[in-house]
């Protein structure tokens, strides 16, 4: 059976992420090629890489899909939405070698047939590449209720018959909307895949500043030195959106927003933020300090939570949740929700993390807000906290909130920080998009940066029991906030009660200017 081979890297010098390479030629098969996560995802991050010279030597690009067809239809969908610059002719031209190396076989998921005409067009390209060996990477951007049925098929009728084959398969979530859901997929994927060849995709995990928390941690002393429950008080991941669920209300009345980016997207940051320092920065390594950390997280009590619908704006001119004709009338979805959660073990016992995410809210952010514990008092009668932000997106920035003297003859204290904005320091540099960055990962067989089944499993085993009190409960009726607002009214003393205090000074704010003086 083909594998993809599980390696060690080293961790010296300047690269110290997982030393993997691309083979020298694949196949990659985009199942759901008609759809939208391919288009305004998929294809673009292939074209990316492509572009950048990042795919393998020799590499083709086939979509798969149910719609039929014919190949110029196909090539003008996936266009669409490629990122290049139309008045440069080498950028034209880098499309049109893309196009080169793209094809389309429409088919069935459900039958044998569609999958013996796309092995035969695989084997095709490969042979017209003259390739060593049949490394085949299948992207599925497809829903979920499909992948145990497509992977029957794919293992049957398109698996490489060689040893030194490989397959790798990329799926992304939901993995289940529960412990149990979760748990029944994934017993019919690893029927079919092993675990190393599968590849679960959490986006989050590719973005720049996600990608950046081990070395921000663990390369510098002065952090790895004081990141415990001595210095830090509270540790806030967050994500808003400044827009509502209108048009996608009936998939959403489902799911809600702690299935959709909590237990999932934060719940993977945290796992960063708080692990232990790995062996070594090995996929496996990293791997293991996660999912011990998330199994010393205390179970969730609705207690430590606030739960938030979004209502009609102030001003009247943005729909409330319910407004929304997709959704089930009198709908108790949540689609905002702060939830506390205790890590019990040394290194952070009392120092609540506070998970917070919300639809409709007053502005488009996702941050990671370490705020410090109070300096001993005595010498100032009142000096703001110390606090470290990793701005995610939008505009990555790392900065540390300090207190320093105001310049001049005065010797009053002057909140201020040290400021990385990666547009400014980095200007020529350009940062990928979370997609490439992860199919290139996966093309390099580099599982660091995708979710381990365990990792899975904890974290259902976290969320479930939370999630079904919230969805059977209706005494549990979530709190309104206005569209556009910063969410529920009661959000600010539950972060007091937990520790937070929110510099309402007002003398601070990033990015700091002249004014701040
Ligand atoms: C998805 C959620 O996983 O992540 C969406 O289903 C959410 O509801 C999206 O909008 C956010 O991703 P990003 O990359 O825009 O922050």
């Amino acid at each position: 059976m083909a594998a993809v081979a599980r390696r060690r890297s080293s961790s010296v010098g300047l690269s110290p992420v997982a030393a993997t390479e691309l083979t020298d030629s694949v196949v990659i098969v985009v199942f759901g090629a008609s759809g939208d996560l391919a288009k305004k995802k998929t294809f673009p991050a292939l074209f990316g890489l492509f572009k950048n010279g990042l795919l393998p030597r020799k590499t083709k690009i086939v979509g798969y899909a149910r719609t039929k067809m014919t190949h110029d239809e196909f090539i003008d969908r996936i266009t669409q939405r490629l990122n290049y610059n139309k008045d440069d002719q080498t950028q034209v031209t880098k499309v049109q070698k893309f196009k080169d190396i793209v094809s389309y076989v429409s088919g069935q998921y459900d039958s044998d047939e569609g999958f013996i005409e796309l092995n035969k067009h695989v084997v095709a390209l490969e042979d017209e590449m003259q390739v060593e060996t049949r490394d085949r990477f299948f992207y599925f951007a497809l829903p979920p209720s499909v992948f145990a049925e497509v992977s029957v098929h794919l293992r049957k009728e398109v698996y490489p018959p060689g040893e030194k084959d490989s397959v790798r398969v990329i799926i992304e979530k939901p993995f289940g909307r529960d412990l149990k859901t979760s748990r029944e997929l994934q017993d019919k994927l690893s029927q079919v895949w092993q675990e190393n060849e599968m590849f679960r995709i959490d986006h989050y995990l590719g973005k720049e500043m996600v990608k950046n928390i081990l070395i921000l941690r663990f390369g510098n002393v002065f952090f790895s030195s004081s990141w415990n429950r001595n210095t830090i008080s509270n540790v806030q991941i967050s994500f808003k959106e400044p827009f509502g669920t209108e048009g996608r209300g009936g998939y959403f009345d489902n799911i809600g927003i702690i299935r959709d980016v909590m237990q999932n997207h934060l719940l993977q940051v945290l796992s960063l933020v708080a692990m232990e320092r790995p062996v070594s920065f090995d996929s496996e390594d990293i791997r293991d300090e996660k999912v011990k950390v998330l199994k010393a997280i205390a179970p969730l009590d609705i207690k430590n939570c606030v739960l938030g619908q979004y209502d009609k704006s102030i001003d009247g001119t943005k729909p409330a949740y319910t407004d929304d004709e997709t959704v089930k009338p009198g709908s108790r979805a949540v689609t905002f929700a702060t939830i506390a959660l205790s890590i019990e073990n040394e290194r952070w016992e009392g120092v609540p993390f506070i998970l917070r995410a919300g639809k409709a809210l007053d502005e488009a952010k996702v941050e990671i807000r370490i705020q410090f514990k109070d300096v001993p008092r005595g010498i100032f009668q009142s000096i703001p906290r110390n606090e470290l932000v990793i701005r995610v997106q939008p505009e990555e920035a790392i900065y540390l909130k300090m207190n320093c003297k105001y310049p001049g003859l005065s010797t009053r204290t002057l909140p201020t920080d040290m400021d990385l904005t990666y547009h400014s320091r980095y200007a020529d540099l350009r940062i990928p998009e979370a997609y490439e960055a992860l199919i290139l990962d996966a093309l390099k067989g580099d599982h660091s940066n995708f979710v381990r089944d365990d990792e899975l499993d904890v974290s259902w085993t976290l969320f479930t029991p939370l999630l079904d009190l919230i969805d059977n409960d209706e005494s549990i009726i979530p709190e309104k906030y206005p569209y556009g607002s910063r969410g529920p009214a009661s959000v600010s003393k539950f972060l007091s009660d937990r520790g937070y205090v929110r510099d309402t000074a007002g003398l601070y704010q990033w990015p700091v200017t002249r004014g701040n003086l």
